[in-house]
């Protein structure tokens, strides 16, 4: 076995089509779009021509897309965005303890400009509370941000229902859906969802491209100034090779891939959880097709992770900006692990590329490797 990667919720292999669709963008029809002539033209049509594709995929309009750096830019900008458009007629935001950290940080920032933020528990499995939602909206919150798929534990939110709530609130909703997009179906009016955040590279992409969905009508306040591109939201000029990949990306992914991941992704869980005291983090019904995610009790998951390195086996014990920290997991710590449990978590995120070949050797590897570590855990003793 060459080498495994097992770390796709942290970022995926470009696909040859999507590398193939990017490349005469570099060299070939690589002007600006905003320039008059031909070149700028051609430019152009890529980029509405991806736009085309992005909304069609999550049943918006061509016009609601805003293409950004990615899905950090995205959350910043829903946040931020409608901020300075409401601050202070409107002064509160609901999210919840699980979102990824760039909506954390981003919601930190902010209450040290004055916003009041609310932070929804979720219970053991990662799901937000919608008696709780409802209780926290008040006539001064101007958004609610819930995470669609998270990124640690591979819960799937009821988008729809919090839409539901929403809309009855009259409250704006926003879901960050990096991780979900392309493996759950996302409909815009049907899930009442106002503003979307999406990326590119979780999904055989390019990395540094995204978008942000927003709803015809919504105002927000750009936070990057030029030339005016994006409809005045977002200037720079266009990564255009970048937004062609991430359309193409888009096109070529299908359910048939998911429908594969499942089946490899519920083999590894029931083969990791017929490993002695191994626990499931998250749902085991409403759950990313690419996501699993362990505990494996008095084992630190660093160690494990180590060990499958070194047998060029990927895999992640965290979410890749929280992995190089010591800090415990805040998604493992709201479902309510204490450090120990969360310490010794192992996240194994797969792709389409995913075999069963390659499943069937993780799972013997990691059996050998968890009894060795037992067998010198002084915690096990
Ligand atoms: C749920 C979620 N949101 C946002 C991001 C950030 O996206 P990007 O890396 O495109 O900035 C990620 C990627 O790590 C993610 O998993």
């Amino acid at each position: 076995m060459k080498s495994i990667y097992f770390d796709n919720a942290a970022t995926t292999k470009v696909d040859d089509k999507v590398v193939k669709e990017m490349l005469p963008y570099f060299n070939e029809n690589y002007g600006n779009a905003s320039s008059q002539h031909d070149v700028g033209i051609r430019a152009k049509e890529a980029l509405e021509k991806s736009r085309k594709i992005i909304a069609k995929s999550i049943k918006a309009e061509t016009n609601e897309i805003i293409f950004t750096s990615g899905g950090t830019e995205s959350n910043n900008l829903a946040l931020k965005g409608l901020f300075f458009a409401n601050y202070p007629k409107k002064d509160s935001i609901i999210t919840t303890k699980i979102e990824h950290d760039s909506i954390l940080q981003t919601c930190k920032w902010l209450e040290s400009q004055g916003v009041k933020i609310t932070y929804l528990n979720v219970d053991r499995e990662g799901f937000v509370n919608l008696e709780e939602l409802k209780k926290s909206i008040t006539e001064k919150t101007f958004l609610v941000s819930i995470i669609h798929g998270n990124n640690e534990i591979g819960t799937l939110q009821d988008i729809e229902k919090i839409g539901k709530v929403c809309k009855e609130k009259n409250v704006l909703f926003h879901t960050d859906a990096c991780q979900s997009f392309t493996k759950v179906q996302i409909d815009v009016k049907k899930q009442n969802l106002d503003l979307v955040t999406l990326n590119s590279h979780k999904i055989h992409g390019p990395k540094g491209v995204g978008a942000l969905y927003m709803k015809e009508g919504i105002k927000i306040i750009p936070l990057i100034h030029g030339g005016g591109h994006e409809k005045k939201l977002r200037s720079g000029t266009e990564n255009v090779a970048g937004i062609a990949g991430f359309a193409k990306a888009i096109e070529i992914a299908n359910d048939k891939d998911v429908k594969k991941m499942i089946i490899l992704r519920d083999k590894l869980i029931n083969g990791l959880l017929e490993i002695e005291k191994v626990s499931l983090n998250g749902s085991r019904e409403k759950r990313l097709c690419n996501n699993v995610n362990v505990s494996f009790n008095n084992i630190e998951g660093e160690a494990i992770g180590g060990y499958l390195e070194n047998e060029k086996i990927y895999t992640s014990t965290g979410s890749a900006c929280m992995s190089h920290s010591l800090e415990t997991s805040h998604v493992l710590k709201a479902l309510g692990l204490t450090p120990l449990q969360s310490n010794s978590s192992l996240r194994i995120s797969i792709s389409k590329y995913t075999t069963e070949e390659e499943v069937n050797y993780f799972l013997n590897k990691i059996k050998l490797i968890v009894n060795k570590l037992r067998r010198f855990s002084p915690l096990t003793k």
